[in-house]
């Protein structure tokens, strides 16, 4: 009877043994597979927690960069964008300086147009601008090369239209052919249109490549402007739009000044078809009368002291003449304000 007790005594504890070593067995999986398992996620958490900082700051440098640029030129508005009016001239943010008034070639062609520039370059106007569109760069280039004043000290500004922006380095060379004036100072895209970014992006090569010197866009205003920037790498140095009393975009010229973008008025005596209205206005007859000027140097002078650049477009050597005499007086700051007051709104173009 011992001998049984003895023996179940020793079923019992071999039993109880291997339950606690199936239980520290257990333990030990639970214990080796858990922590393991949990090590595995967290590490996993920090590799991909790493990795989205990673990205994240990958991410912001970029954007920082963009911001930096969009930054330097806003430090170029308040040091740089300011007009000086001694040298006539303004600092682009592309390290180039610009006149602030010259003569614009829109709906002058041939001989009128090489005349015109001709006239202009030999009033001391060294701003030209022209555009694909214009159908004229040829002869904006004749007037150039045969002046005789050195190329340095003319700025020409061009345009790529839309239908160009879907092959814009071909447009480039063809441009730079057309010209034939060894680079450009200036290449805007006309308006914004498919392809834009692409096109921008082209100019950017061509400037890297010493064709073009600085770029730009014309016809984009804030939203348009928001859209576009944060998609290119180097901030426009102009924006071409249209400005004149009646059009004022007193919203628009603070904000683009704002990003150390300079801007110029395009239509600045209102253009074809409105100038007799506009020259005729009371307000600015007076201001005019005042000064001893003409409506039209008002108009011119009222933009400069805004910080806006002026193309007027003429075929007529006293016009010509006459608008580059824009620095012997100025606006106080009550006609100043008159002529702010005058603002209606008025598109005089559709883009
Ligand atoms: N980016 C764009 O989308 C865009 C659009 C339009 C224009 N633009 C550019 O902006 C430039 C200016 O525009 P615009 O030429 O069409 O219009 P504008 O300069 O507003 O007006 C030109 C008209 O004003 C007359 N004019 C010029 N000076 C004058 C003066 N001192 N007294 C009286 N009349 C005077 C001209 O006639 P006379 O020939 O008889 O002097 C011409 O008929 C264009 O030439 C072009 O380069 C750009």
């Amino acid at each position: 009877m011992k001998r049984l007790t003895d023996l179940l005594m020793v079923l019992f504890f071999a039993v109880m043994l291997s339950a606690c070593g199936r239980q520290s067995e257990e333990s030990y999986v639970g214990q080796s597979e858990s922590p393991k398992s949990t090590e595995q996620t967290e590490t996993s958490a920090t590799v991909t927690e790493e990795l989205s900082m990673d990205a994240e700051s990958e991410d912001s440098s970029l954007v920082d960069a963009k911001d930096a640029q969009i930054k330097e030129g806003n430090d170029s508005v308040v040091n740089d964008i300011t007009f000086d009016f001694e040298t006539k001239t303004v600092m682009l943010n592309s390290g180039y300086e610009m006149p602030i008034y010259g003569l614009g070639t829109y709906s002058l062609t041939g001989k009128t147009c090489v005349d015109s520039v001709t006239t202009a370059l030999n009033s001391g106007v060294r701003l030209i601008d022209t555009a694909y569109m214009y159908h004229n760069e040829e002869s904006v280039g004749e007037a150039v090369r045969n002046s005789g004043i050195p190329r340095e000290e003319i700025f020409v500004i061009t345009k790529l239209y839309p239908n160009q922006f879907d092959h814009p380095e071909t447009a480039i060379e063809e441009v730079l052919e057309k010209l034939d004036i060894e680079y450009i100072d200036m290449m805007l895209l006309h308006h914004p249109g498919t392809d834009d970014v692409k096109a921008y992006l082209a100019m950017e090569k061509a400037v890297k490549e010493g064709k073009i010197r600085s770029i730009g866009l014309s016809n984009w205003y804030v939203e348009e402007l928001e859209k576009f920037l944060p998609q290119v790498n180097i901030t426009p140095a102009l924006v071409q739009n249209e400005i004149h009393p009646y059009y004022q975009e007193n919203d628009v010229i603070p904000y683009i000044q704002g990003l150390g973008i300079v801007v110029q008025g395009w239509y600045p005596l209102g253009g074809r078809g409105y100038t007799a209205e506009l020259l005729g206005n009371g307000v600015i007859s007076e201001i005019a009368q005042a000064h001893g000027k003409s409506s039209a140097q008002v108009i011119l002078r009222w933009n400069l002291q805004k910080g806006v650049v002026v193309i007027p477009g003429s075929s007529n050597p006293d016009h010509i003449k006459e608008n580059t005499e824009l620095f012997d007086f100025e606006l106080t700051e009550e006609e100043m304000e008159h002529m702010n007051a005058l603002d209606r709104g008025e598109k005089h173009d559709w883009y």
